[in-house]
């Protein structure tokens, strides 16, 4: 019979997680190209931000990139699923590039957002992380409106040309909580400040934090599978430790869970970012298997059917056999 330790142990990994709409789409849409076009297809940026994701598509034939001058003339050239400024899609058109365009469709719509309060003349709050390409996109749409709000701390130091006009938005991938907080101060300095017409953090980021709220309670350890410059993921272990667990950590994959992490631990959650595929996650369950503990138990907070259609300049060369 199992020692009382034994017993007691348990593993539970959390529902949803792993890859959302967005992601699926951005890296069929890579897939697709290779298939329809034969490699060599350019992508600005990291497709998604996962290491093995990347490596992946790489030995398939695409071609990673940080700036479209690295791209040769005549070639096709991908952009992330993070989205790109006005500036880029200028600069591709300037010089000819084939592109097909990844953003997932709900950082597309932050962007519309953008547009629409820079044409009504409102300063505009963009809470979200510098550098993070995402924010570089958006903010290209209205740099001019645009200010960036990176937490609750930076609210103070804000200033705007006009306090009855002014709206936020964010990023898509931010904690939930934190966000609602820089909300909650930005609107006690601009008592009149507009809301995006709907949340900005989106379905699949919320859920992913939802879920992990869930598993991290009754934790002693939490594992997130996700890469480090992934933004989401690294909010996950964020909301891990605020929810309750005693320690949370991210991996890239099981080689870098450490022994050390399981001493004295009776309950595992395991988690992964949006832009994880779910072979990495399967791999921590197996590692913890082998380590002893139970295989893993599912708690699925609620069921996720987005699906979002190919970029439609793909769509078309599929049809016509390109
Ligand atoms: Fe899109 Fe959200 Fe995924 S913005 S790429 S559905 S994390």
């Amino acid at each position: 019979m199992a020692p009382q330790s034994e017993q007691a142990r348990r593993v539970v990994v959390a529902a949803p997680r792993g890859y959302c709409a967005g992601v699926d789409r951005a890296v069929i849409t890579v897939e697709k190209a290779l298939d329809t076009y034969g490699p060599p297809v350019y992508v600005r940026k990291q497709i998604v931000h996962n290491r093995h994701v990347v490596e992946n598509l790489e030995q398939r034939g695409a071609i990673f990139v940080e700036e479209l001058a690295e791209v040769p003339a005549g070639a096709t050239v991908v952009f992330s699923a993070h989205g790109v400024s006005p500036a880029v899609h200028s600069e591709a058109s300037d010089r000819g590039l084939k592109t097909i365009d990844a953003t997932c469709p709900l950082v597309t719509k932050v962007h519309h957002e953008a547009k629409r309060f820079a044409r009504d003349d409102l300063d505009i709050l963009l809470i979200g992380h510098a550098g993070h390409e995402e924010v570089e996109g958006t903010t290209g749409e209205a740099p001019s409106h645009i200010t960036l709000v990176q937490s609750p701390d930076d609210v103070a130091d804000v200033e705007v040309r006009d306090p009855a006009k002014v709206a936020w938005l964010s990023q898509t991938t931010l904690s939930v909580d934190e966000t609602l907080e820089t909300v909650g101060k930005l609107r006690e300095k601009f008592p009149l400040l507009m809301d995006p017409p709907s949340d900005d953090i989106c379905y699949a980021t919320q859920n992913r934090q939802l879920a992990v709220k869930q598993i991290a309670a009754h934790s002693d350890l939490v594992i997130v599978v996700g890469s480090s410059n992934s933004s989401n993921s690294v909010r996950l272990v964020e909301v891990a430790l605020e929810a309750g667990a005693k320690a949370a950590y991210r991996v890239d994959n099981a080689g870098e869970v450490a022994d050390s992490w399981l001493d004295g631990v009776h309950s595992v959650g395991v988690t992964s970012g949006a832009s994880v595929p779910d072979d990495l996650v399967q791999g921590v369950l197996e590692l913890l298997v082998s380590k002893g503990f139970p295989a893993a138990v599912e708690e699925r907070l609620t069921e996720e059917s987005l699906v979002f259609a190919l970029p439609p300049e793909l769509r078309k060369d599929l049809r016509s056999g390109a």
